[in-house]
């Protein structure tokens, strides 16, 4: 018997290989779940293709700039799974390059609220929509993507930190509404992984070496790494945890203050 046999799971945030939401749909499939995608339109070929490769055929359009396009890629998968869902990732975000690559004090209206809907408010239309697939199936795990520069500035994180301090709090404002009725939502907070989103962000590659030198486990996060953690989330071996953001970071949380310079200082 394996972990997420019988399990209905969908995953959105595949944009290629690289994707954490690729690592996890691999460790998902490994594990028995039955298995749809959402992407975002504009890679839906590609994606495609790539699902392939795990046996998936269903892969679903939406933009999260759009809720109606959430609304009916939900009403495909209720169809696909007659009604039912146990596992939801939501593994999307996006900020505009401009947002992230310059002082906070900067950051535009429209670059604000573009990096808080997507990357945040998704959570909670996502939520909504799988709620009644969750009520149907009995139970459900809900497993969000963040970053410790929700907690804590990290140099060159800016609006993104902000829209993920977002998440985190609507992550255990929706286990509390969700959570009397079996459906439990947490997130896991990733250490640093090159992946297409992660290139965006200014110094990353100074984050990756400093995790090798200063954080307990002396390396970088992996897939895998993350991968296991959302399986773990997803089964019933976390049928107790709620509300719980999971740090998946070598360690590095527990390490005082990093000693970066300030960015002036460059
Ligand atoms: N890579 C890291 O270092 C790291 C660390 C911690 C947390 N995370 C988080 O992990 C998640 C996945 O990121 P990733 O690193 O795998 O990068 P990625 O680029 O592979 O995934 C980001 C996904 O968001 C999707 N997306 C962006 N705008 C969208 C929109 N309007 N509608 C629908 N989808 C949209 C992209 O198409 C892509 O599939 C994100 O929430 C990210 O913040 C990443």
């Amino acid at each position: 018997m394996r972990l997420l046999d019988g399990k209905l799971a969908v995953i959105a945030g595949v944009a290629n290989k690289m994707s954490i939401a690729w690592g996890i749909a691999k460790a998902y499939h490994e594990q028995g779940a039955t298995i749809a995608l959402f992407c975002l339109e504009s890679n839906l070929r590609r994606v495609t293709k790539l699902a392939k490769e795990l046996n998936i055929d269903h892969v679903f359009p939406f933009d999260a700039r759009n809720d109606q396009s959430i609304v009916e890629a939900f009403e495909s998968l209720n169809t696909l799974f007659n009604g039912k869902l146990h596992i939801l990732v939501h593994s999307i975000a996006y900020a505009q390059v401009e947002d992230i690559g310059n002082e906070f004090i900067n950051v535009s209206k429209s670059g604000w609220n573009l990096a808080l809907e997507v990357s945040a408010f998704s959570l909670v239309t996502f939520c909504k929509c799988a709620r009644p697939m969750m009520n149907a199936a009995g139970e459900g795990s809900i497993i969000a993507m963040t970053f410790g520069g929700g907690e804590k500035v990290v140099p060159g994180y800016n609006i993104m930190g902000v829209a993920k301090a977002a998440l985190n709090m609507s992550i255990q404002y929706l286990a509390y509404d969700l959570g009397p009725e079996n459906i439990r939502v947490n997130g896991i907070a990733s250490g640093p992984i090159k992946t297409m989103s992660s290139l965006m962000v200014k110094d990353f590659s100074n984050s990756l070496g400093l995790m090798e030198v200063q954080s307990p486990l002396l390396r970088n996060v992996t897939l895998e790494d993350v991968s296991g953690s959302a399986l773990y989330l997803a089964s019933n071996l976390s049928s107790g945890i709620s509300g719980s953001i999971i740090k998946v970071e070598c360690g590095m949380n527990s390490v005082l203050s990093p000693s970066v310079p300030h960015q002036r200082y460059k």
